[in-house]
Order: structure tokens, then sequence, then C-alpha cells
């Protein structure tokens, strides 16, 4: 049996086999190339939707000028909701100029049906969208977008971190910094750490001082409770976190912003987009975020539309005070059409970074020093943290950042709960779990066994071997399955098999973890009291 998947674009983009019933749905035909249809309704993105469930490409199995006229119709990405769309999308973008060098469109149309309508929508190589650049992608970033919204790459490489520290304007973790961090605890630094997971930090040195010279700091970090599904990319900052609160022994604070995401929340179609919901998701997440292990004594987790108010809200009007609408307008793209609770918003991220926000916790200390470890998306809230912390009398908070852990499709998008192919969930079974890896996995393995055997895999762009950086925590296995699988003694499918073993087991216990925890239990995390440190 061949263990090898037959290609780069393997993974969602493998043909499948389209049923007779997914036929009757999709049913592509020449159509003259007469206008060009802008933007696209409603009905066809919802019928592009269900094409790409069942299909990689506009036509056929590899991707046409027919994706790219197709693509060109869109000014930004689909809505969440129309995950296969949006996957697709993401695929297409993440061709950047080499989308000119696709090969000719098969047909000029596509017509799809749908509630029994039929939907012809024009995918002819002359059709032009505004604002679009000559190859037909949307003027492709120039750099690297990280957002706390979006995050975009230029290439389809993924995101150049290494620029990215130079645009940040932060620090490497270099192996200075990792010396010290093990003279100084005595722990072997964390995988993710020796790893460059977390590969960037702001002010880590300062708080080495502060244990030097014997003096405590406190971590803060948080979740933005968007939906149930939390997935394991989402899981990155907190394992750190945890790992970091064991090692230093310090107290933690977890923020759920259920505001922001009530707040940021304009897809009309979702079934719930109440306050409600979201504060009731902050619950939901909780649990998750509690099953990771963390230290009832020395943890404090808390929802927005809880816990704002007192010494906390008192922060928060001081940052507000000192930061313009032109600084968030800067840091974050608000515009005159932003709502002015998003304005507002960034205050509340930056509160807990001032231990006098939780007085229940430091009694009267206004200068405990914070650390957040946090993916780097969240940078640009606690750049402007720190450019108004001194204003206000207090200390910038340190942080450290991670990469992002890849969709399941490839590196140059991160993994998003909104898209189920790409995304593996706290919640998903063993089965599942297999199911995915081997389905979607982006691989890097070669076209054929003989090429694979001759040529070896590539482990930079392989899914399978970046997820076990993450969650492999044996150097030398780790470093094995590299040579084995770039030398092509390993293969594609063998490489999956390591990984589901992995992820399996750390579901498996995950999952048992989370089964214990109770509402009594959420209540106890989630209630203001004094931490032991
Ligand atoms: P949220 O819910 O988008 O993300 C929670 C944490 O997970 C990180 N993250 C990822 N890390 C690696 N790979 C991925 N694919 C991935 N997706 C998300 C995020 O960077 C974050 O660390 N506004 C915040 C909530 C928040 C917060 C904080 C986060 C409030 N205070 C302090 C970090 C630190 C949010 O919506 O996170």
């Amino acid at each position: 049996m061949c263990n090898l998947d037959s290609g780069r674009h393997r993974g969602h983009h493998q043909p499948r086999t389209v049923t007779r019933g997914e036929c009757d749905l999709v049913k592509a035909r020449c159509g003259p190339a007469s206008h060009q249809r802008m933007p696209l309704s409603d009905l066809e993105t919802k019928a592009l939707d269900e094409h790409f469930l069942i299909c990689s490409y506009v036509h056929g199995y590899t991707a046409s000028q027919g994706d790219a006229a197709l693509f060109r119709q869109f000014k930004c990405a689909p809505p969440s909701h129309l995950c296969h769309l949006l996957r697709w999308y993401t695929h297409i973008h993440s061709f950047g100029r080499e989308s000119a060098s696709f090969p000719a469109a098969k047909k000029e149309s596509l017509t799809l049906l749908i509630n029994d309508k039929e939907v012809t929508i024009m995918v002819n190589n002359s059709m032009e969208a505004e604002g679009q650049g000559e190859a037909g992608q949307p003027p492709a970033p120039e750099e690297d977008i990280v957002t706390p919204h979006t995050v975009q790459a230029s290439s389809n490489k993924g995101i150049d971190y290494d620029k990215l520290v130079d645009r940040f304007g932060s620090s490497r973790i270099d192996e200075a910094l990792l010396e010290r961090f093990e003279r100084l605890t005595g722990h072997k630094p964390h995988r993710f750490l020796r790893r460059n997971i977390f590969f960037s930090h702001r002010d880590m040195h300062r708080i080495l001082d502060a244990v030097e010279s014997g003096k405590k700091f406190f971590l803060y970090t948080g979740r933005g409770p968007s939906s149930n599904a939390m997935h394991i990319g989402h899981l990155i900052a907190f394992i750190m976190t945890k790992w970091l609160q064991d090692v230093f022994d310090v107290p933690l604070v977890i923020q759920l912003t259920d505001d922001e995401k009530y707040l940021w929340q304009k897809d009309a179609t979702k079934k719930d987009n109440s306050l409600e919901h979201y504060h009731s998701l902050a619950r939901e997440n909780a649990k998750d975020i509690i099953a990771l292990d963390f230290d009832v004594n020395k943890t404090f987790i808390f929802s927005d539309v809880d816990f704002v108010g007192g010494a906390f809200y008192e922060n928060v009007l001081k940052v507000q005070k000192h930061v313009t609408f032109n600084q968030v307008k800067g840091i974050f793209g608000f515009d005159e059409s932003s709502s002015i609770g998003m304005i507002m918003f960034p205050a509340i991220q930056a509160a807990p970074s001032f231990s006098s926000s939780f007085p229940f916790i430091f009694g009267n200390k206004k200068d405990v020093p914070c650390l957040i470890p946090c993916g780097i998306d969240q940078d640009p809230y606690f750049r402007m943290t720190r450019d108004v912390a001194p204003k206000i009398g207090f200390q910038k908070p340190a942080l450290l950042h991670s990469t992002f852990f890849p969709a399941l499709h490839g590196a140059s998008s991160k993994m998003s709960a909104s898209d189920s192919t790409s995304s593996i969930y706290l919640t998903d079974t063993a089965n599942q779990i297999k199911k995915k890896i081997n389905k979607y996995a982006f691989s890097g393995g070669r076209d054929t066994v003989e090429e694979h055997r001759e040529l070896g895999g590539d482990c930079e762009v392989d899914v399978s071997f970046m997820y076990l950086t993450f969650f492999l925590d044996d150097d030398e296995k780790l470093e094995e399955i590299r040579q084995q699988y770039s030398s092509g003694k390993m293969l594609t499918g063998e490489l999956k098999a390591e990984l589901i073993k992995v992820l399996q087991k750390m579901m498996a216990e995950f999952q048992e973890r989370r089964k214990l925890v109770t509402d009594e239990t959420v209540k106890q995390f989630m209630t203001p009291r004094s931490l032991k440190f």
C-alpha cells in the first residue's frame, strides 16, 4: 500500500470523487463571456460555498484562470460563515502573483444549482475588478498583515517572522536569553522556546532582572470568546502561560473579552449575535482553559462583561484619557464608520497589564511587573499599552510573542475557528483527528513514492511536521523524524501516523480533564479573591 500522498496540493485540494447527488448540485457549462458581474450576490456566494464544499477548484482538480477570475470578483475575503468559499479564497490568495501562471480556464462560466435555481457565474479571463493587481490578485499586500483581526501573509511561504520583529520593533528570543532563563530557573526552556515557536519578546530581561532580585511578577493572557469551538492553535499561548506559571510560581489573570467579540461581530447571518451569547461563550471557553490544569489558587479568570468596574475601570479611564482617536486609528485601522465601542475597547485589553486593576490580588501594589504571553497578532494592543503606561504612572508590560499555529491547508494562514477543514477543535474525537490529518494536512511529500524516496519530503512546508514541532516534546525523536522524512526514508502517511498518535494522546488527556470541569469549578476561578504567591 502506498503511504504517500500524491502531491504538494494534497490535503483538502486532493481530487475527490463527486457523487451523483453532488454532480446534480454542481453543473459547470460553457457560457458567453458577456459581462462582468460584481459584486457577487448573497445567493451566488452561498452557491459557491456549496460548490467548494465538494470541489477544490472552479473547474476540475487544479487551479486555473477560472479560479483567478472568480477571485478577482472579491474585494475582500468572504465572511467566515461561508467556510468552504473562504477556504478556497485563502488558498487562491496564497498563490499571490503566481496565479498569473495558472493554466487557461476550461470554461467561461460556472453554473450552479441552489434551491432548485440555476446560478451562472462568469469566470472568464477578461474579467477585472476594481483596485486589483495586474496578475488578478487584490494588490498582494507588500508586507505581511498582522493585526488582532487580520493575519495575511504576503507570500505563500507564510508570515516572515524575522521581518516582523524588525517592523514591530520587538526583540528576538536568542540563545543568550534562553541561557539566562535556564540559569535562573533551573529548568530547560519549554519546547516552544527551544524551537522558536515563541520567537520574540519585549522587556523579558526586565522580568528576569526582577526574578533575580527576588521580586515577583504576574502573568496576563486572554481569549476572545467568539465561538464554542476553540482550536488547538488557541492552546499555544495558554500552554506557554501554564508552564511559566509553574516554573516561576506567580499569579495569573486571564481576560475573556466577551465585549470585544460582541462589538466586532458584524455577520448578520450568524444565528446569535447577542451580548448574552458572547457572555455565555466566555464561561464555556473558561472550561477549556481551566482544563489545561491551571492552579485555582494562583489564577483569576474574568469576563469583561462581569468584571469591568471599580479599580479596573479606573485604569481603563486613565488609558482612555491618554490615547487619542488618531493613535488608535493608526494602530488598529479604525475609521469614521467604526463604532465607538470598538474605538474604546483597546483600553479594556490594556487595563489588566497593571497590577492596580486587581486590588484583591495585589493590595495597593501598583508596580508588580506584568508578563503577557500571546500570539504576535495581539501585539498592537500592547504597543498601545506600553506607549501609554508611563504617562499614567505604570510600568510597561513585558511580552512573549508566539508564531501562528498553521491551518491544516498550509502555513500561509493561521488556524482559524471558522473553517472546520483547516482546524482541529478541542472537541474533535480521535477519529476526527485522524481523518482531518489524513485528508487535509498539507503535505511536503513528492508526487510519487519513487520521487519521494529519491528527493525526500520538504519539512519546511509540511503541516504534519510543523504540528509535530509544536507538540512532540522529544527533541531527538523530532530530529530523527526530520531526517527520515527529508531523506525520503519516511513517507507522508508514516509522518501523519506519528502526528496522529501524538495529537490523539494529547487531546484524550485534555478531554478527560475537560469532563471534570464543572460550573462550580468555573465559579471558583472567576470569583475575585486573593491568590497565593
Ligand atoms: P483570541 O481569542 O483571538 O486568541 C487567543 C490567543 O490565541 C492566540 N491565537 C493563536 N496562536 C497561535 N496560532 C493560532 N492559529 C492562533 N489563533 C489565536 C492569540 O494570539 C491569543 O494569544 N483580544 C484577544 C483576547 C485577549 C488577549 C489578552 C489575548 C484579551 N487580553 C491578552 C492575549 C493576551 C483575542 O481575541 O484572542
